[in-house]
């Protein structure tokens, strides 16, 4: 079996990953620090794929802790590297903590593909690398804008080191993965996303305020130049994220990639604004959500979604879940950790 190194493993796309790499013949290793996850999600893993996966709790900023996982795995054929903070508001409270965090810790995994001749690198990418768009949907040629945060830089930045990185190193070929907005959880309802403290995510304000751990949530922005003035994205399921890593990584392993640098978007190709997803939310849920508008948020693209043509025809992927199902599957993982408190 091909040994995949998973960074950021007990993330959310990380550990959706790891469920569908595994379900697809890889053996899976993760390193997580848990700063910002928990390790229990494992436990979530573990259940739907029936075996444990190894965690190496090392923070990817210690070089020397990092060497040493792949002192102890020589046989890693690819690696994907999610590790990162990804809060956007925080990094602009923070930039400096963002720009040495997500920038030192992608060098030093990168350092160890090297050193190690690990010949597969995916790079977990973002949709804010564009900015704001001049035109939509995008796709992988749309010229970036100038980012709208320090998270959003440390993803342009981040796209650059690989790519220059890949070209010194021949024996190393990379995938840059752009996700759109990520959101619902594994329809097991094992695993799905655990927020740190209060979402600053549109999917986990809704479920947190519907199932009372908010009292209300605010759509910021209902004057932009839309369908009715909120803010237009491009949703999709974390387990059709997670499954664009496998074929992803198969395409580097079949050697069918046409680069050394393959980039593509992850997106469904629709655009929903927020009044629009709150409905959808309402209708699977049928619970009525109690929000307010108020003000724009410093820093939100209006509209952004994705042409996804490139992933569908390059590397197979054909998303399936739809927004109602993002929706049901996110309000179930919501009711699942309210019953196990
Ligand atoms: C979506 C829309 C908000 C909360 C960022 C990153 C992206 C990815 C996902 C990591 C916006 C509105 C939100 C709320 C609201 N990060 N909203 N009320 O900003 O599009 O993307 O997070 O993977 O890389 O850029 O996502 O969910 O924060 O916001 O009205 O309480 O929902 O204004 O229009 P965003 P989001």
């Amino acid at each position: 079996m091909k040994k995949i190194l998973v960074t950021g493993g007990c993330g959310y796309i990380g550990s959706h990953t790891i469920v569908d790499l595994v379900q697809n013949g890889f053996e899976v290793i993760s390193v997580d620090d848990n700063s910002r996850s928990s390790i229990g999600i494992l436990d979530g893993v573990e259940e739907i794929i029936g075996k444990r996966v190894k965690n190496y709790t090392v923070d990817l900023c210690n070089f020397d802790d990092t060497q040493a996982i792949f002192e102890e795995n020589h046989d890693i054929t690819g690696i994907i590297h999610f590790a990162a903070f990804k809060a956007v508001g925080e990094s602009v409270e923070k930039p400096l903590m963002y720009f040495d965090n997500n920038l030192n810790s992608l060098i030093n995994i990168l350092r160890c593909a090297e050193e190690f001749h690990v010949p597969h690198f995916v790079f977990s990418s973002s949709c804010t690398v564009y900015g704001n768009p001049d035109s939509i949907p995008v796709t992988e040629e749309t010229p970036f804008k100038p980012a709208e945060s320090p998270y959003g830089s440390t993803k342009q930045m981040g796209e650059g080191i690989v790519k220059q990185t890949i070209n010194s190193y021949p024996e190393m070929k990379a995938i840059l993965l752009r996700y759109f907005n990520p959101v619902g959880a594994h329809p097991s309802g094992l695993i799905g996303e655990i927020p740190l403290g209060k979402p600053a995510n549109l999917v986990p304000a809704i479920t947190q305020t519907a199932i009372g751990k908010l009292p209300k949530m605010l759509v910021w922005g209902n004057d932009y130049d839309t369908r009715d003035g909120s803010c237009v994205r491009d949703y999709i399921h974390v387990c059709d994220i997670a499954h664009a890593h496998t074929l992803a990584l198969n395409y580097l392993i079949e050697g069918r990639n046409e680069g050394n640098c393959d980039v593509f978007n992850l997106g469904t190709g629709n655009g929903n604004t927020v009044l629009e997803a709150i409905k959808v939310f309402e209708e699977v849920s049928g619970r009525k959500l109690n929000y307010g508008l108020a003000g724009r948020r410093p820093g939100d693209v209006v509209a952004i979604y994705a042409n996804n043509e490139k992933a569908k025809s390059k590397l197979g992927w054909d998303p399936k879940y739809t927004l109602a199902d993002m929706m049901r599957t996110a309000w179930a993982w919501e009711e699942k950790l309210a019953n196990d408190k």
